[in-house]
């Protein structure tokens, strides 16, 4: 196993921006966390919390030398109230929120990632000729971790994500972290931002790793340099209709993905190309777009950021992974605790009709969870689900899901990554 993260002890007077601590250095100096004006100030008590708190990560290191990678911290703390960021944690919505620190590794061309750090959360600097602005040579992640009641931190299949990065960077062209490089440095950057947790049962802290050719490059070819980096920020409900079932339009002209292309990989291009249909759809009053396939423009793909499934009798569809849809961790969570729940779960084509007597729709993503979905509009046609709210079955699989991801049920699935 092989991380470099250091959590790097800063000084707010000190000329360097952050501090890099080869794998031998393990007495870090850790002040408190910067105070951003955005955020009311710490009282002098939760200043000292932070202080002992954040001691922990002294020990956190990397000896790659002989293999040992550590991360110690102190057992659950059973006033977690008292160390919480002082933000109005009712009112989560899906928004950045600055936090107190990122992380950041990178590497050249042709070498691989081995050390990483710990910097204070702000702006970074790029080339304006670097690859990720001219050229697109950019992927990202997103997962969540949760606030346990007995103060434990909690993140759902961590692994998954460092894996499909990975697969994403082949794909761009990218020399990628190891899974667990990805899974450490994420597991140190939620540790370092620990007091933007929010309290369970208030929302999540979202993790969004970065990968990016960072380096500068004029003619098309892959960047000469990577960065990857982790930046986090507490969230609530990603749609504002919240758990209340979401409205969508299916979209016939504009595609997300198309045969040979990067459907199936988490890159940024693929979220600027929806933004149109997104937006213009959210003018009408929807919530987002469902996507059909490009080629015979009938068979359903997914939601600008989500997977879709279709529920008839007790027979669960979704639409068969086949390179232009994400591969979703929440899609393979859900088929996976579907079954175990006495489901019969397909992956195939879903035809664009089949929405017509399907009982419930849903979707499913890091970000909306399982969201249902009350409408849906096909060539200026509305079919409605569920006059009663919520459907049956995406209620049950929403609860099975969010119970496991919050520490609520016994994991027997063994994915739970527990940090404390
Ligand atoms: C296009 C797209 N589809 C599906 C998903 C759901 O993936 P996951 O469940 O891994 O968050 C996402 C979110 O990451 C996405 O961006």
């Amino acid at each position: 196993m092989e991380s470099g993260a250091v959590f790097a002890g800063l000084h707010p007077n000190s000329p360097s921006h952050h501090l890099l601590l080869g794998p031998s250095r393990s007495a870090i100096k850790i002040l408190p966390p910067p105070i951003s004006t955005d955020h009311k100030l710490l009282s002098p008590h939760s200043l000292s919390l932070q202080l002992q708190k954040q001691t922990r990560f002294a020990s956190f290191s990397n000896h790659s030398n002989n293999n040992v990678n550590s991360l110690r911290v102190a057992s659950p703390t059973s006033n977690v109230a008292s160390e919480l960021a002082d933000i109005d944690w009712d009112n989560l919505g899906f928004g950045l929120m600055p936090t107190d620190y990122m992380y950041t590794m990178k590497c050249s061309q042709g070498e691989t990632f081995s050390k990483g750090e710990l910097i204070r959360f702000g702006n970074i600097e790029l080339s304006p000729s670097a690859g990720v602005l001219n050229y697109g040579q950019g992927l990202f992640e997103g997962l969540k971790a949760y606030r346990k009641h007995d103060g434990n931190i909690l993140l759902f299949r961590p692994e998954e994500n460092g894996q499909r990065l990975r697969l994403g960077a082949e794909r761009m062209c990218m020399p990628a972290p190891t899974v667990d490089q990805f899974v450490e440095a994420v597991k140190a950057t939620v540790l370092a931002n620990e007091r933007w947790i929010p309290p369970p049962g208030k929302g999540s802290l979202y993790i969004r790793p970065l990968l990016m050719g960072s380096g500068a490059v004029l003619g098309l070819a892959p960047s000469p340099e990577y960065t990857f980096l982790i930046y986090v920020s507490p969230v609530g409900n990603y749609f504002k209709e919240g758990l209340a079932p979401i409205n969508l339009i299916v979209e016939t002209e504009i595609h997300r993905a198309t045969p040979g292309g990067t459907g199936g990989v988490k890159t940024i291009g693929n979220y600027a190309a929806v933004l149109q249909a997104q937006s213009a759809a959210k003018a009408k009053g929807y919530s987002d777009v469902l996507y059909l396939d490009s080629i015979n423009k009938k068979y359903l793909e997914e939601v600008s950021s989500c997977n879709v499934f279709v529920v008839k009798g007790n027979v669960i569809s979704t639409p068969a992974i086949k390179g232009t849809i994400l591969p979703g961790i929440t899609r393979k969570s859900i088929l996976d605790v579907a079954l175990s729940q006495g489901f019969q779960v397909e992956e195939r084509h879903v035809a664009v009709e089949e929405l017509l007597d399907a009982d419930e729709v849903f979707c499913t993503g890091t970000a909306v969870v399982v969201s249902p979905v009350g409408s849906i509009t096909y060539l200026g046609k509305r079919v409605s689900y569920g006059s009663e709210g919520v459907g049956r079955v995406s209620q049950q699989l929403y609860s099975a899901l969010t119970s496991l991801q919050m520490g609520l049920t016994e994991d027997k699935m063994g994915w739970i990554v527990e940090l404390k």
